[in-house]
């Protein structure tokens, strides 16, 4: 189904997330990076029931996570239960599982899964995350004092996990990171005759959201395996966005236009609460989109949401066919994060609807949410 029918048959604004898209996106990214992947699901969660048959792990890392993957029924062989903050009771429900594995933020955190698998006399797995010098992951020293200490009846150690930051651009940062943590892992081997069998790494791989983005992906990610192949130990790749980005459409229909000494513009119905591009400041960059319908003569407009706040401009100044109120707005590269990160509840205008599709089929996985809803303030008689 084309999106022009997606549009009649499901309405606006809305994400579609195109599933084919996103098997070519995985396969190209497989045959440049020849590791197992760990999918982090809060780039798209929509996309599991798609995803987790088709990555070795999926990254979890809040209650609601672990609420989303149990509601999918995703084997727990697939799942390194993550984030920097584990509540004790999901930990503890989480102990019924066949398969566990943690990464560990904090001594807190170490103590706390120690205890939790001693309790319930289970074995569990440990991904030590080092820290990059924020409020994530543990220290080095903090490591070896775990590596000298743990108890091996209970807890085994799998290795480390490291990830600094999204959409890094710099193999020189990137060949720094992986440099810094192979150094780690000879001194735990040589110093402390501790050998790491995995490193799950994140190297935050960049998309290109916009026209004027100079980036050669292809010799990105060849330069990037070279550096990857010097890793020892098994590597296992945490990816989000570089994954989904390009499956994502956000459709939105032109509400209403106007013209003043500053320009023409044009209200959408959708709007910075539901549509993130990193990179994107004060509008200026011009998104890949498109128009339904087309038409020949160019006009110069600014793209805006329905936000009350001057703020909610999607793009500015930008020459576009001529626009028309309910012609529709669709916006590329929408698969990562915009439908979880946007400020999604400014003015309680409703959620989006989520559809996925492939070449034979389309399905609403979420139908429009009121949030009208969770911004009404309930008052008990
Ligand atoms: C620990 C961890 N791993 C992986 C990711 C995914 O990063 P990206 O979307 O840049 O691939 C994130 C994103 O915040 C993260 O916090």
């Amino acid at each position: 189904m084309n999106i022009e029918n997606i549009i009649k048959k499901y309405g606006t604004p809305s994400y579609l997330f195109d599933l084919d898209i996103l098997e070519s996106r995985l396969q190209f990214l497989k045959s440049k990076l020849p590791y197992d992947f760990v999918y982090a699901i809060k780039a798209n969660s929509f996309v599991l029931p798609f995803m987790a048959s088709k990555v070795e792990r999926l990254e979890i890392c809040s209650s609601g996570e672990i609420d989303i993957c149990a509601g999918l029924k995703i084997s727990s062989q697939k799942k390194v239960i993550s984030g920097v903050y584990k509540e004790e009771e999901y930990m503890e429900n989480l102990m019924n599982e066949e398969v566990l594995r943690y990464t560990i933020e904090s001594l807190e955190q170490y103590h706390l899964l120690t205890h939790l698998a001693h309790k319930r006399k289970k074995k569990i797995h440990l991904l030590l995350r080092l820290t990059s010098g924020n409020q994530f992951g543990i220290t080095k020293e903090e490591c070896e004092t775990i590596i000298q200490d743990y108890d091996k009846d209970y807890l085994v150690i799998e290795g480390l996990e490291y990830f600094s930051g999204t959409q890094k651009h710099s193999l020189k940062r990137i060949e720094k990171e992986i440099n810094y943590l192979q150094d780690f892992i000879n001194h735990l081997k040589n110093d402390l005759h501790f050998s790491v069998n995995e490193l799950e790494y994140g190297p935050g791989l960049p998309i290109y959201y916009f026209q004027d983005d100079d980036f050669k992906e292809e010799e990105f990610l060849t330069e990037l395996n070279q550096l990857l192949s010097k890793i020892e130990p098994k590597l296992y790749l945490e990816i989000g966005r570089s994954l989904v980005a390009n499956c994502g459409f956000y459709i939105t229909k032109v509400v209403d236009m106007k013209t003043n000494e500053n320009g023409n513009f044009v209200i959408l119905d959708g709007g910075i609460n539901q549509l993130v591009y990193y990179g994107q400041t004060m509008a200026m960059k011009i998104p890949y989109m498109e128009q339904i319908p087309k038409r020949n003569t160019i006009i110069n407009y600014n793209l805006c949401g329905s936000l009350c706040t001057i703020n909610d401009i999607l793009v500015k100044n930008v020459n576009l066919q001529e626009l028309k109120i309910n012609d529709y707005i669709v916006f590329h590269n929408t698969g990562a994060y915009s439908v979880t990160e946007g400020i999604s509840l400014f003015l309680s205008h409703d959620l989006p609807k989520v559809i996925l599709k492939n070449k034979d089929k389309d399905m609403l996985v979420r139908d429009n949410f009121k949030t009208s809803k969770l911004n009404f303030p309930k008052i008990e008689e």
